[in-house]
């Protein structure tokens, strides 16, 4: 049985940059890492695969990992909804919820890059990247929600970016359903937008260029899903509220919004 690995390394999605320990939600009890540990690093004898704002993932066998939350979250909603949106068809990798406990998910281990070392790597263009979330956000609402009484509604992600998607073989999958609710679809179009956004008008990022050139097709692709009124501002309301988020990247929002709102009208 697995030994609690605990791995308590900075979070390293150097998309959305945020840091669950930078903000003090970190709860490991081993030393703190800097940086992240090489790739094929064991702890409690378990083949360490990658970590970012939440969780830690660990090679349980060659067919399943375990996605360990650092923060005070409940991973059996979480795999409630994958099963329920894979049941729909949706990408996503298969969940073993009997496995699972209430901060450790048990699922399908995927083969592939995330899309956003696609990007850097050149496997991947940007504008392919911006057409691909999109589609994405398209396929998942069109799933009807499993509880909402309103009949716009639907399930959302709240955190569908590059870091986030898997490339297999067999297509892109999504992953880190941590922050999924039910709700409008133009919420979960806006925060995905804000999120490039933040990154595209960062001016200390070497991700700046490729995050707008994902941002540019991510807008032209959603057309009329993205909406620029209200609830673009709810969006980055609730991007705004993430604990994780340090003083600059929240003072970036501001600017990341007025960028989505002027490609949205252009
Ligand atoms: N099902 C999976 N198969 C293989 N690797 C995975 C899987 N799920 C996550 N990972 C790896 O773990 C990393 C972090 O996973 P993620 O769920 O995004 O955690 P966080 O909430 O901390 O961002 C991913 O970028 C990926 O490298
Ligand atoms: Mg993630």
């Amino acid at each position: 049985m697995l030994a609690s690995p605990r791995c308590s390394r900075r979070r390293a999605c150097r998309w959305c940059r945020t840091s669950s320990y930078a903000a003090g939600r970190g709860r490991g009890t081993a030393p703190r890492r800097d940086t992240p540990p090489p790739a094929g690093l064991y702890v409690g004898g378990v083949e360490f695969l990658g970590a970012g704002r939440s969780a830690d993932v660990y090679a349980l066998d060659g067919e399943r990992v375990l996605r360990r939350y650092r923060i005070d979250a409940d991973a059996r909603r979480e795999s409630a909804v994958m099963v329920y949106v894979g049941a729909h068809g949706y990408p996503v990798p298969r969940v073993y919820p009997e496995e699972g406990t209430a901060t450790d998910l048990v699922m399908e281990r995927l083969a592939g890059p995330t899309m956003l070392r696609a990007l850097v790597d050149g496997e991947m263009t940007a504008e392919e990247a911006g057409r691909t979330l999109a589609r994405l956000l398209r396929r998942l609402h069109d799933i009807p929600a499993r509880f909402s009484a309103e009949p716009a509604d639907r399930i959302l992600h709240l955190d569908l970016h590059p870091d986030n998607v898997l490339l297999t073989p067999s297509g892109p999958v999504v992953i880190d359903w941590c922050n999924t609710q039910e709700g409008s679809p133009a919420l979960d179009c806006g925060l995905s937008a804000v999120i490039l956004a933040q990154a595209a008008v960062d001016g200390e990022s070497g991700l700046a260029g490729p995050a707008r050139q994902v941002l540019v097709a991510l807008v032209a692709e959603l057309g009329d899903a993205l909406a620029h009124g209200e609830a673009l501002d709810r969006a980055a309301a609730l991007r705004a509220a993430d604990r994780a988020l340090t003083p600059r990247e929240t003072a970036l929002l501001d600017d990341a919004v007025a960028l989505v709102r002027a490609l949205r009208r252009s």
